[in-house]
């Protein structure tokens, strides 16, 4: 029998040779670090299906913000616990509400950390759905009005870039809209563009304490089952001005984030969930699985099939495995 001449373990046989044609790479800078804020002072509340993840009050905040960026992240995501809800969200469209509050402090206290804000008003709602609810459903068109006063609220305080997340039909556009007419037209749009309805956010519900109380949001989030639809929602936002699309969640849509990345040349941002956090926590606390492993394994699956930025709890830590 004839050796071949071919033999690929020839470059995998020390860490210089492999790094030296790794095909995939990652820097601190790629990843977005979602953080979850609330009232109050010297706060940090564990949650408890999100090991490692706190509700941190404003104070404490500004000094986890100070930390990560100090780990080379150039950017966190902001998700607030309001003080007040009600069946329109109204918490969410106060200037005094706990998101301007935290944006004008990291704006004050970290000018470089690019800001970006969740919109969305299922963590102000009392009924935790992510619009106004008419006949038992979220209506679309009623809610448009209160995203975009959201967002103007986010804008005025300071926001960098605005990220929405609810799924409504020409949100994007109406935001975009609001935007410009009231001066931010230099503010960028980061749409939850292919947002899937998914069991992996379940977690996160715990920590931003915005479980729907009744039905789930399969009538406004896309049916896991559809790969073309996720298209169609990215092109329409592309279309409505929306200058960086989100596939969420990540590690169940890696399919959705290539084509994406084929298809459309526009920054492309995709959210590893709660769930995905929380399942490679779970499993690593337990033993079953290397954390540091996984986490890195994890990310640049996500990079591989074509996310330039990945939103990730694990943030802080993958800034460390990827120095
Ligand atoms: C708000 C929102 C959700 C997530 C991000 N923004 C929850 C949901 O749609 O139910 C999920 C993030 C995560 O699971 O980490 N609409």
């Amino acid at each position: 029998m004839e050796f071949p001449t071919r033999r690929m373990r020839r470059l995998r046989r020390t860490p210089v040779l492999r790094a030296m044609v790794r095909e995939t790479g990652l820097n601190p800078g790629d990843f977005i670090f979602p953080l979850f804020v609330r009232p109050g002072e010297g706060l940090r509340c564990a949650v408890l299906s999100m090991p490692g993840v706190f509700q941190m009050s404003v104070d404490e905040l500004v000094e986890e913000c100070r930390a990560a960026s100090d780990d080379g992240i150039r950017a966190v995501l902001l998700f607030g616990i309001p003080e007040y809800k009600d069946a329109l969200g109204s918490s969410a469209c106060d200037e005094n509400g706990i998101i301007p509050r935290a944006v004008r402090a990291l704006k004050a206290q970290l000018p470089s950390l690019a800001v970006i804000t969740d919109v969305c008003l299922c963590e102000y709602t009392d009924h935790g759905h992510c619009g106004v609810i008419r006949d038992g459903d979220v209506d679309n068109d009623a809610t448009l009005e209160l995203l975009a006063r959201e967002s103007l609220v986010h804008a005025r305080a300071g926001a960098d870039i605005i990220a929405p997340s609810d799924m409504m039909d020409f949100r994007v556009g109406y935001i975009r809209d609001a935007l410009d007419q009231e001066g931010f037209a230099h503010i960028p749009i980061l749409s939850y563009a292919a947002k899937f309805a998914s069991g992996f956010y379940g977690p996160f519900r715990d920590a931003a304490e915005s479980p729907p109380k009744f039905g789930d949001r399969r009538s406004y989030q896309m049916d896991p089952a559809n790969r073309r639809e996720a298209m169609t929602e990215i092109a329409l936002d592309i279309e409505e001005g929306a200058d960086i699309i989100m596939v969420k969640p990540a590690m169940p849509c890696l399919d959705i984030i290539r084509e994406a990345r084929d298809r459309f040349d526009f920054p492309i941002a995709a959210y590893q969930v709660s769930g995905e956090y929380s399942m490679i926590q779970a499993a690593a606390g337990n033993g079953w699985l290397d954390l540091d492993t996984v986490i890195s394994e994890s990310l640049t699956a996500i990079r591989r099939a074509g996310a330039d930025l990945i939103i990730t709890y694990f943030a802080r830590r993958a800034a460390s495995l990827f120095r």
